[in-house]
């Protein structure tokens, strides 16, 4: 029998993808930098067929390359074009297993989209922190593979602070579950953490047990102009020391990301009248209902003006302008495509130094690409920058493109040499593989390769990707 009738015989016609139109979207990453080839995509419906297709696999020693929402950003959701792998999607391990409200956990299948599992927590009263502008069509599954960031990071952490316990398939098909709901478990090796951010070279995770937090009652979101990153940095600590840290989100962009957000993305607004240089988002929530964060946001708004930190802001009236204001944020990564070709940096560095960075960052891609235009945004209130460069105005993409690995190198040497890091939140997949090798300590490799040996020894878990 055929690998693929083997495969149907476990799935079904209904798990099987076979067809070239069909499987077209998966072979495609969301940044449209790599297509890869397959000849069929199986749709598990639980984790019992996930663990048979997996053993199957093992046992032809067929790769697998595990498929979530397919939004990864560095080409990890993809397989290589040799054509010899086969994508195993999790996209029908929708199940929400159970909502413990009183444990502030909330158990899931792999396949649930992360914006249903926010809602089911909201349902229960309960907040799940992890949010990102993919938030409706990435999975669960996917976020915990990439150890997912986003704009929650300052108040709750990233994926890996959310999850409490994992079921995963193992390379050779065995089914580890490891769905514990503790705060406290030290018996032995803490064992998820190993899937968490290792994007499917390790294992396929099938369910994932989350820990919940109190829901917001008192939300303030504001819009507010700055001089500069500098006076961003001086305005987080002082909201965050005025408001009793209760600043949740603090997202930062220049000008021309709200220029491009504008001009490209239908139905959004400037809430200001005049242009500033740049601009943070600042969120402050509250699980008190009567927390009052408009007045502490006035509070703060105000001495900031007083300092020269704030030049001008507006403050949501409403949830549908709080919105809005989002939207100037969260259609970033969206608005820059139509500008053309765009290299892009997803570094982090300490906080403090985060003004320093942009400074430098940019003084650097001037000298190596004149009039290329630096587009950076993103989570400060972290350190997370995601310092993207556009190709000058009218410039051809292809050409600008072949700098690409020029640029890296420029920037993530800097990023280095500042003690950051060159990927920050999207992980390493196939784009960041020679630099992972370049820059992380060669002790640190051997005890990656050993892991993954350990694991996986035929190497058929997401091939080419990470290690
Ligand atoms: P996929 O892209 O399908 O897969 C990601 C990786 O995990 C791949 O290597 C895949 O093989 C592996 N994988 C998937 N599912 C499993 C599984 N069940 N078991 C084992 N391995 C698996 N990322 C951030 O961190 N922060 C952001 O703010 C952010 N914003 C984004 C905004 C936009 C508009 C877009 C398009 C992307 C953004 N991303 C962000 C990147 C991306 O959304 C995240 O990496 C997300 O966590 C990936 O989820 P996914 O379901 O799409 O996974
Ligand atoms: C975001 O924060 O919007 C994404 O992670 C950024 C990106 O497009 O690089
Ligand atoms: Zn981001």
């Amino acid at each position: 029998m055929m690998i693929t009738d083997h495969l149907r015989s476990i799935v079904g016609d209904i798990g099987c993808i076979t067809d070239p139109d069909q499987l077209a979207p998966h072979l495609l990453d969301q940044r449209e930098k790599y297509r890869g080839k397959t000849s069929i995509l199986v749709r598990p419906a639980n984790t019992a067929e996930v663990a048979a297709v997996v053993q199957l696999c093992a046992d032809t020693r067929v790769p697998i390359v595990p498929q979530s929402g397919n939004t990864s950003m560095v080409g990890g959701s993809v397989p290589n074009d040799s054509g010899d792998a086969i994508i195993l999607s999790l996209s029908r391990l929708t199940t929400i297993r159970e909502v413990d409200a009183a444990n502030y956990s909330l158990c899931a299948e792999a396949g649930c989209v992360l914006a249903d599992l926010q809602a089911a927590a909201a349902d229960a009263e309960r907040l799940l922190p992890l949010s990102l502008a993919a938030e409706g069509s990435c999975l669960i599954g996917g976020n915990i593979s990439t150890n997912a960031g986003g704009t929650n990071v300052l108040r709750y952490g990233m994926a890996r602070e959310q999850v409490l316990g994992l079921e995963v398939v193992l390379p050779n098909g065995q089914i580890w579950d490891g769905l514990r709901a503790l705060r406290k478990d030290n018996t032995g090796y803490d064992l998820k953490q190993l899937f968490i951010g290792a994007e499917g070279t390790l294992g396929i995770i099938t369910a994932a047990m989350l820990k919940l937090s109190p829901i917001p009652r008192s939300t303030c979101t504001a819009w507010l102009a700055v001089s500069d990153p500098e006076a961003a940095l001086t305005l987080l600590t002082c909201a965050r020391e005025a408001s009793g840290d209760t600043v949740t989100a603090f997202e930062l962009e220049a000008r021309r990301c709200v220029d491009f957000v504008l001009r490209n993305i239908p139905g959004t607004m400037d809430p200001l009248t005049q242009h500033y240089d740049w601009y943070v988002l600042v969120e402050l929530t509250s699980p008190a209902s009567n927390a009052e964060l408009d007045t502490v946001m006035e509070t703060i708004l105000e001495t900031a003006m007083a300092d020269g930190l704030v030049l001008d802001g507006t403050i949501a009236a409403s949830e549908a302008q709080a919105r809005a204001l989002w939207a100037l944020r969260e259609n970033v990564s969206e608005a820059q495509r139509p500008e053309g070709g765009s290299i892009k940096h997803d570094v982090s560095v300490p906080v403090s130094r985060m003004p320093e960075f942009l400074r430098r960052a940019t003084a650097l891609t001037e000298e190596t690409i004149p009039a290329a235009r630096p587009v950076p945004f993103g989570h400060a209130g972290d350190g997370n920058i995601h310092f993207n460069v556009t190709q000058p105005e009218g410039a051809n993409k292809v050409e600008f493109l072949t700098r690409w690995e020029e640029l890296n190198a420029v920037i993530h040497d800097l990023v280095m040499e500042m003690g950051g890091s060159f990927s920050a939140e999207h992980g390493i997949g196939q784009l960041k593989r020679e630099a992972l090798v370049h820059y992380r300590q060669p002790v640190e490799i051997e005890m990656m390769r050993a892991i993954k040996a350990a694991l996986d020894p035929h190497g058929l878990m997401n091939p080419g990707k990470v290690i």
